[in-house]
C-alpha cells in the first residue's frame, strides 16, 4: 500500500470515528442516505436527522411510496432542499425502473438525481467496497495542503488535477478505512482554520505544513470585480456658495446631500432646465472613487463656475461653502468639499 494510505488507514483505525450510526453496515440505501444527509452538513447535525428518516423509511421501497410533503418535512431544518427531491425521485427510479435494486458501482450510482461523482464513490466504497475516489470539499483541503496544489479547486483545471491525485493515491485494499480516513482527517485534524497539524498523520509529507501555507492553501475563490457604475457630479458654484441636493429616500445615500448628478450628455441644457442656472466655465477635478457592497462607484466632478441662478428648487440649497460639509453628506462628498473650501481661500487670498 502506498505509504500515504497506510499512514491514513492506521490513523483511521487508532482515532478516526467509528460509531457513527450509519457505519457498520454495509446496506446500500443506509450509506446512500448519509452520505446526502452528509452532503454541506456536519455530522452532529445529520444525526438526529438520519434517526428520524430511517425510522420512517427504512428501505428505498418504502421512500419510493412516500409522498415529497412528508420527505421535505422530515428534511426540514436540514436545508438545501433540492437534496430530498432528488433523493425520493432516485428511490421512485430504483423502485420502478430497476427493478427495486440500487445500483453497485459508482459509475452506475452518479447516473440517479443528486449522486455527484464523489457521492458515488462514497456509497460505492462504503457499500461494495468499490476503488473509488472521493473529492467533497474537505479532501480537496487535505490533498491541496499536503501536494501543495496551487488555484482554486472549484476552477475546472484545479479540480481535475486533484480528481487525478486523489485516484493515484487510492490503496489496494482497505478502501472503506481509507475514505473514511480521507473523510475524518478533513473533519477532525486539517480543518480549514487552526489545522492541528501535530496530530496530523501525514504532517511529516504535507506541503503547506512544510512551508507554513495551510492558511492560503487551498486557494479561495478569486473575488469578483465589482460592477462599476460612473456618474457626473455638478460641482456648482457661485461665489462661495455649492448647490446641494437631497438624495431620494431610498437606494444609495438614501435622504443624504449630494451634488446633483448630469442626466444625459447636455450639461448646459441640463443645468438651465434642471437646476436653473448659467454655466460660465467648467474644470474637470479628480475623479471620486467609493465601494459599495454591490458595486463601485466612479464619479467625476466637474467644477462649473456659475454665472446666474434662480432660486433653489425644493430639495436642493445652495449652501455657503463654509458651512457645506456640516451638512448630512456621505464622506467622499465631504471630502470633495473641503477640498474646493481650501483651494476657494488659497484663492481668495
Ligand atoms: N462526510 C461525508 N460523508 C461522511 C461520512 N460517511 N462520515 C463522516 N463524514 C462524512
Amino acid at each position: 500500500m502506498p505509504d500515504f494510505a497506510s499512514k491514513l488507514v492506521r490513523w483511521q483505525r487508532a482515532h478516526g470515528r467509528h460509531d457513527l450510526p450509519w457505519q457498520g453496515s454495509r446496506e446500500p440505501y443506509r450509506i446512500w442516505l448519509s452520505e446526502v444527509m452528509l452532503q454541506q452538513t456536519q455530522v452532529e447535525a445529520v444525526i438526529p436527522y438520519y434517526a428520524r428518516f430511517v425510522a420512517r423509511f427504512p428501505d428505498v421501497a418504502s421512500l419510493a411510496r412516500g409522498s415529497e410533503d412528508e420527505v421535505l418535512r422530515l428534511w426540514s431544518g436540514l436545508g438545501y432542499y433540492a437534496r430530498a427531491r432528488n433523493l425520493l425521485a432516485a428511490a421512485r427510479r430504483v423502485a420502478n425502473e430497476l427493478g427495486g435494486r440500487i445500483p453497485a458501482d459508482a459509475e452506475s450510482l452518479a447516473a440517479l438525481p443528486g449522486i455527484g461523482r464523489s457521492t458515488a464513490a462514497a456509497i460505492a466504497a462504503f457499500a461494495f467496497g468499490e476503488r473509488a475516489a472521493i473529492l467533497d470539499g474537505n479532501v480537496k483541503r487535505v490533498l491541496a495542503r499536503c501536494f501543495g496544489v496551487e488555484g482554486y479547486p472549484g476552477e475546472r483545471a484545479v479540480e481535475q488535477r486533484l480528481w487525478r491525485l486523489a485516484e493515484s493515491l487510492l490503496p489496494a485494499s482497505s478502501i472503506e478505512a481509507y475514505t473514511q480516513a480521507m473523510m475524518d482527517l478533513g473533519a477532525t485534524l486539517c480543518t480549514r482554520v487552526n489545522p492541528r497539524c501535530d496530530a496530523c498523520p501525514i504532517a511529516r509529507r504535507c506541503v503547506a505544513r512544510r512551508e507554513g501555507r495551510a492558511a492560503e492553501l487551498p486557494a479561495a475563490r478569486p473575488k469578483k470585480p465589482k460592477p462599476e457604475r460612473r456618474a457626473t457630479w455638478l460641482v456648482l458654484v457661485h461665489g462661495e456658495r455649492v448647490l446641494l441636493e437631497r438624495r431620494p429616500p431610498v437606494g444609495v445615500w438614501g435622504g443624504l446631500w449630494s451634488f446633483p448628478e448630469l442626466e444625459g450628455t447636455r450639461l448646459r441644457r441640463f443645468c438651465t432646465q434642471e437646476l436653473g442656472c448659467e454655466i460660465a466655465r467648467t474644470r474637470r477635478l479628480e475623479p471620486v472613487e467609493h465601494g459599495f457592497t454591490h458595486f463601485r462607484l466612479r464619479a467625476q466632478p466637474l467644477l462649473c463656475a456659475v454665472r446666474g441662478v434662480a432660486a433653489a428648487a425644493p430639495g436642493r440649497e445652495w449652501l455657503a461653502l463654509a458651512r457645506a460639509p456640516d451638512a448630512p453628506v456621505p464622506a467622499p462628498v465631504r471630502k470633495l468639499l473641503g477640498k474646493l473650501r481650501a483651494s476657494s481661500a488659497t484663492t481668495a487670498h
